[in-house]
């Protein structure tokens, strides 16, 4: 209800054109991505479009290869779409920037020379972002965010697995990225970390309200972690269906209306003989069930 409410206001805003705080933050429209090698073009996503607002959790959810990743490295500014356009605050997106950071599965991504804190703090000093001194700061800001400000000085391959995912967000917390993109970044966990990560990333969430875009192959996982869930079909992955999910947690893992709505949206995923306009249906039915 609270975000009908909120997609009436929009439309209500744009008609009277005052879109100051109700434009959508990253605005993907019809992007079509491909790969290029010398004999094949790969066609990795065709025509997907959508919106991502302020403080979203937007979860971008398909089976393996159906472009997750690709869309991302498209936000991100590593892969140029080859049709349509990708906003972001209004500015066509054509290049990384630090506006944008990216949390991936592979903690070991962490440099193992440097600690927790210098982890945290390279990206700062890299972009020249902040002097040492407030990048100092800024790092154990966010390290005590993610409970991690008694292991500012220990060393990567003295962390958990947990404890390094913690590390990789608050490394990218730190830069203050107008949007948070992370790609199946609790893939590589076991289930139990892996459930107190998501956990975790919510209460942050809670607390800093940053905006995200989460990329996942698992049902479940985005029904907890995101508000708003993009489904994507495979090769070439095109837009299935949309769907709210901010009322689900994982307080909310084991109730009917979570289990209802992940079998939902399974058969929206791999029900290949469903015609579309069943799809449809469905998807209203899973939009406005609450
Ligand atoms: N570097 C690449 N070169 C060629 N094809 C690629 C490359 N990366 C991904 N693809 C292809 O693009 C499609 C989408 O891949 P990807 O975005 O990684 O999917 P997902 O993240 O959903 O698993 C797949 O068919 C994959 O094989
Ligand atoms: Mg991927």
């Amino acid at each position: 209800m609270h975000n009908q409410a909120a997609d009436q206001s929009r439309s209500a805003l744009h008609a009277v054109g005052d879109n100051v705080s109700h434009t959508p933050l990253l605005h993907v429209d019809g992007v079509g991505l491909q790969y290029r090698s010398a004999t094949a073009v790969a066609q990795a996503t065709h025509d997907v479009s959508f919106d991502v607002y302020p403080a979203d959790r937007f979860v971008l959810l398909g089976p393996s290869g159906c472009g997750k990743s690709s869309l991302l490295k498209a936000v991100a500014g590593f892969l140029k779409p080859a049709a349509g356009e990708i906003r972001l605050d209004g500015v066509a997106i054509h290049q990384p920037g630090p506006d944008r950071i990216v949390v991936f599965q592979e903690f070991d991504q962490l440099p193992p020379w440097k600690t927790v804190k210098q982890n945290v703090m390279f990206p700062l000093l890299a972009s020249r972002t902040l002097g040492k001194r407030e990048a100092a700061e800024r790092a154990l800001h966010y390290l005590d965010k993610v409970g991690l400000g008694k292991f500012a000085d220990a060393y990567p391959h003295t962390l958990s697995g947990g404890m390094k995912a913690r590390v990789a967000i608050a490394r990218a917390l730190a830069m203050q990225p107008k949007i948070l993109l992370m790609d199946e970044p609790f893939a590589a966990l076991d289930a139990l970390t892996r459930r107190k990560m998501q956990e975790e990333l919510l209460i942050l969430w809670e607390e800093v309200r940053f905006t995200l875009l989460f990329v996942t192959h698992s049902i479940e996982e985005a029904l907890v972690v995101g508000n708003r869930i993009l489904l994507l079909s495979p090769h070439p992955g095109r837009v299935r269906a949309e769907i709210n999910s901010h009322e689900y947690d994982l307080q909310s893992l084991g109730s009917v209306g979570f289990q209802d709505t992940a079998r939902r949206i399974h058969r929206l995923l791999f029900d290949e003989g469903q015609a579309e306009p069943a799809a449809q249906v469905n998807f209203k039915d899973v939009r406005f069930s609450y």
